[in-house]
């Protein structure tokens, strides 16, 4: 238990799983009041209970929904401070472009970047109004490299959240309000163990890229995602927040 998220008040979406869940958890320990906007009702309610927080069902792909989720952290606890947007998909005919149809390139597009745009549009008055706050929106790695193991609209959608976070943030800069964009390399969470289960040579082939061996744990990224979100990164916005095990960095990795 610590206090550096003492008297905020955090939206966090996609929060009943992987690194969501681990952020909404660390986020709590650390003093904030939490909600959660997230399509599973079931354990949204439970983990709300958990962390004695908040639970919004909510599709981000949803501008009213989305409208409703913030209006109802305000009404709960009086404002909203910190926004991670990372409510994210990664389906399995979302592949090369040869093989992606244009409806699985467009689901993906919604729930990973239209949903973006949809959050911060929504937030943004609060922390306005309130003369500060922090926006985390979740990229990726493959939002500043290509992969040979194409999912062609996840990187698309990546892409655009990085842009996007970068212009938010230096627009915003003066309001007192960072936008940043989290770049997680690939993580053990249901989202990649699922893709991967499918497929164990494409997940051996993304081992070999990355110089720490593994894959990061949830509460690797929580981590990061704590210090951007609290005022220990006050002078850190408009970045692409890299947290990757090493992978942007490296030519070839150790054996
Ligand atoms: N796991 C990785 O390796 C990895 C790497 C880089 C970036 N990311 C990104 O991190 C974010 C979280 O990924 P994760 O691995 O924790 O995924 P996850 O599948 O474990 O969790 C995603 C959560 O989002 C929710 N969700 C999905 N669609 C939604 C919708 N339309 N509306 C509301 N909620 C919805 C799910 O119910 C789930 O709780 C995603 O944006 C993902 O693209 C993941």
């Amino acid at each position: 238990m610590g206090n550096r998220l003492q008297n905020k008040v955090a939206v966090i979406t996609g929060g009943c799983s992987g690194i969501g869940l681990a952020t909404a958890r660390r986020f709590a320990a650390e003093g904030a009041r939490v909600v959660i906007g997230d399509v599973d009702k079931e354990n949204g309610v439970r983990i709300a209970d958990e962390l004695d927080g908040g639970f919004v069902e909510v599709d981000v792909t949803n501008a009213a929904q989305v409208d409703g989720m913030f209006a109802t952290a305000k009404s709960l606890y009086g404002g909203v401070d910190i926004a991670f947007n990372n409510a994210g998909i990664s389906p399995p005919d979302d592949d090369s472009i040869l093989e992606t149809g244009l409806d699985a390139w467009r689901r993906v597009q919604e729930v990973n970047l239209t949903s973006v745009y949809l959050c911060c549009k929504a937030v943004l008055p609060y922390m306005l109004e309130q003369g500060g706050g922090s926006i985390i929106n979740t990229a990726s790695f493959v939002a500043v490299m290509g992969a040979a193991t194409s999912q062609i609209s996840y990187t698309a959608s990546k892409g655009g959240v990085l842009a996007m976070s970068r212009e938010l943030g230096v627009q915003f800069a003066r309001d007192g309000i960072r936008v940043n964009a989290l770049c997680p390399g690939p993580v053990n969470t249901p989202l990649l163990q699922e893709l991967f289960a499918k497929d164990p040579e494409r997940a051996a082939r993304r081992m070999v890229h990355i110089p720490v061996g593994r894959f990061a744990e949830p509460d690797e990224i929580a981590n990061a995602v704590l210090f951007l979100a609290s005022d220990e990164s006050s002078f850190i916005t408009a970045s692409q927040f890299l947290v990757d095990g090493g992978i942007s960095g490296a030519y070839v990795t150790p054996l």
